[in-house]
């Protein structure tokens, strides 16, 4: 049994310690905000926050989670309030969406470690890989969430998790509901 403590929950896992971290938040905890991309440390689609350190959970074994902290992209906000993930929205950084959670829980804790970091400072703290390329505006959302964290500028707030099944219909014809029935 492995003890530790994941968005802010106490947690004990009956798995094999040797289960790389990612597997008990994935399997077990079912935070599946938190992607597998290449299992051996290089992509980063699997970041999560760990004692206020960005790792790579494919990499580190339940064993050496024991009594740590974990935060999960769940838990970086209920409301898609955090600043990162409000300039994420207002830079319209993702395209296909497979790295981004790990790039988003890399830039929560650079930001936290250095409130104002340059390009330089960013491009050697996140070293996950964006196979669509979307490391222009990656930056640009660093930037612009360092910004708001200081006061700087204003952001408008995202919208909120979900989708309204109007606006589906609107894109996808097909999604639109059926008139109801007389009488039902
Ligand atoms: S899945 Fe962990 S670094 Fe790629
Ligand atoms: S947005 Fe597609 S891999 Fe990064």
């Amino acid at each position: 049994m492995t003890k530790l403590t994941v968005n802010n929950q106490p947690v004990q896992y009956r798995m094999d310690p040797a289960t790389p971290l990612l597997w008990a938040l994935r399997d077990a905890s079912n935070l599946t905000g938190t992607k597998y991309g290449c299992g051996r440390g290089d992509c980063g689609a699997c970041t999560v926050e760990i004692d206020g350190e960005a790792v790579r959970s494919c990499r580190m074994t339940l064993a050496e989670a024991e009594g740590r902290f974990v935060t999960t992209i769940e838990a970086l906000s209920r409301d898609r309030s955090h600043p990162v993930q409000q300039a994420w929205v207002a830079e319209g950084v993702p395209q296909c969406g497979f790295c981004q959670s790990g790039m988003i829980m890399a830039a929560a804790v650079l930001l936290k470690k250095n409130p104002n970091p340059a390009d330089a400072d960013i491009d050697a703290a996140i070293t996950n890989i964006c196979r669509c390329g979307t490391y222009p505006r990656i930056r640009a959302a660093i930037r612009h969430a360092a910004r708001v964290n200081a006061g700087a500028e204003p952001i408008a707030a995202a919208p909120p998790p979900g989708i309204d099944p109007a606006d589906a219909a609107r894109a996808v014809p097909a999604l639109t509901p059926p008139p109801a029935k007389p009488g039902s």
